[in-house]
């Protein structure tokens, strides 16, 4: 009996697959097809993946032609199989061409002839999202450098009150139009990446919203509660998808560590204490602008973010305390939490240095993730019993943007009602603990 194997993602299934699977299944006696889970198919940087395993699983069990399915789920894997299933023919497809080589060791490879003008790159690409992006500083750029790795969207336009800074992002990304008006920009758009200053992200995010464009906004929405509230009941009332942009909360090591945590492994979850600081430049905008500047509006989203997620919205109280600078911003701020099960503590700083980790308490043990943690690449699980150390290890690709924009793009096309990976909800909480803050530093400022 001759024995065939083929691997695939088998998304939005076409009819490039059944061909492929058709011809696969004539190569022999006997077809195994592997389809990848959506964690490997991450590592490998393919993101968007619309079907569940489940589901594409059954499309390929439909055709007739697979005698066999299995999972793929690591790099490696298709020279354990063709060892342990004794398989004759390993079969891909031509855009594959040469690439699988390797396994001519252990069995005959034969790139079969690819179906032409179709593949699920190609399905997206029909209902393409056009994104506009507000604002075109550092983190547009960098998010920009980012957005072509997500399928189904293209950043087609770029908008800045200073005309020529537009035009110069524009040139830099090969983004077709720019433009200093704000409503002939939002006409021509979808969806729209807020990325402008921190004070205006709400009022950008409001108008976008009330003109139907699904939104995107940098960190922090909002520093008043009732303003992000209100977004987020803008959202619903014009059906648009709105998304704080919180890279960390999308990324897939940073969602491995919360289903760990909570997995019982460290038993119940009692303390959690994220520091993130970064000594900024004199002179930048984190230290000069005396209204939304400082180390907390910079990066109380990262810390707070374990902390809302494992232990909850409903903190009994928060106590700020923080190191001022003349001008009234924070150069460092120790936020700690009560919960009725736990506590929280959150360190920020943009002019004092500390060690950025997380550290996830609880009545067995603790979870330690070294910095850069909101970059989730690598943690440890530590027990009573000093000896024992689980380590564990994360796919994260780039800078992260692609996560959060792969998202909100499954969003868009409506293939989930709403991100679990960071609700309105938490969203909403955060802006309340931003307003906390920005009283608690206007007082504190007043007393000295
Ligand atoms: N395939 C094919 N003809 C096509 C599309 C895919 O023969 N038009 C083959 C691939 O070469 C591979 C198998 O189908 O052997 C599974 O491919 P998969 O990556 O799941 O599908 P694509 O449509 O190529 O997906 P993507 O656009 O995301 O790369």
């Amino acid at each position: 009996m001759k024995k065939v194997i083929t691997y695939g993602t088998f998304d939005l299934f076409h009819e490039g697959h059944f061909n492929i699977l058709r011809r696969a299944k004539e190569l022999g006696d006997y077809l195994i097809v592997g389809v990848t889970t959506e964690q490997y198919d991450e590592t490998r940087g393919k993101l968007n993946i619309v079907d569940s395993l489940d589901e594409r699983i059954r499309n390929v069990k439909a055709t007739g032609f697979a005698d066999e399915v299995i999972v793929e789920d690591h790099l490696g894997q298709k020279v354990e199989d063709i060892q342990k299933r004794e398989i004759d023919i390993f079969t891909v497809g031509s855009d594959w061409t040469g690439q699988f080589d390797y396994l001519r060791d252990y069995c005959e490879v034969v790139y079969l002839p690819r179906t032409e003008n179709v593949s699920t790159t190609l399905k997206k690409s029909r209902s393409i999202i056009k994104l506009g992006i507000i604002g075109s500083g550092r983190i547009a750029s960098r998010f920009a450098s980012e957005a072509h790795f997500v399928s189904g969207v293209h950043v087609t336009s770029v908008y800045n009150p200073r005309e020529e800074s537009a035009q110069s992002f524009a040139s830099r990304f090969g983004v077709s139009a720019f433009t200093d008006n704000f409503d002939a920009f939002l006409q021509s758009v979808d969806a729209v990446y807020i990325a402008s200053p921190h004070g205006t992200h709400c009022e950008y995010a409001k108008k976008a919203l009330q003109n139907k464009k699904h939104v995107l906004s940098e960190k922090p929405l909002a520093f008043f509660k009732k303003d992000a509230e209100e977004l987020y009941a803008l959202a619903r009332e014009n059906k648009c998808v709105l998304l704080e942009a919180l890279k960390t909360a999308y990324c897939p090591g940073f969602n491995q560590l919360l289903g760990l945590a909570r997995s019982g492994v460290i038993g119940s979850i009692r303390d959690v204490e994220a520091t993130f600081t970064r000594l900024t430049n004199d002179g930048g905008r984190e230290k000069e602008d005396e209204v939304f500047g400082g180390g907390w509006t910079e990066y109380g989203s990262y810390v707070l973010l374990p902390i809302i997620k494992l232990l909850g919205k409903d903190f009994e109280d928060v106590q700020f305390s923080s190191i001022l600078a003349p001008n009234g911003i924070d150069l460092y701020t120790k936020a700690s939490f009560k919960f009725k099960n736990g506590l929280a503590l959150a360190k920020t700083g943009v002019g004092v240095k500390s060690e950025g980790q997380l550290v996830i308490a609880g009545t067995k043990g603790y979870i330690l993730a070294p910095s850069p943690w909101w970059l989730t690449k690598e943690f440890e699980v530590h027990y009573e019993d000093f000896t024992k150390i689980d380590k564990y290890s994360a796919t994260f690709l780039g800078q992260g943007f692609r996560y959060e924009l792969s998202e909100f793009a499954y969003l868009i096309n409506g293939y989930g009602e709403r991100s679990y990976k960071f609700t309105a909800g938490e969203s909403i909480a955060m802006a309340d603990v931003m307003e906390r803050f920005m009283s608690h530093r206007k007082k504190f400022m007043e007393s000295q």
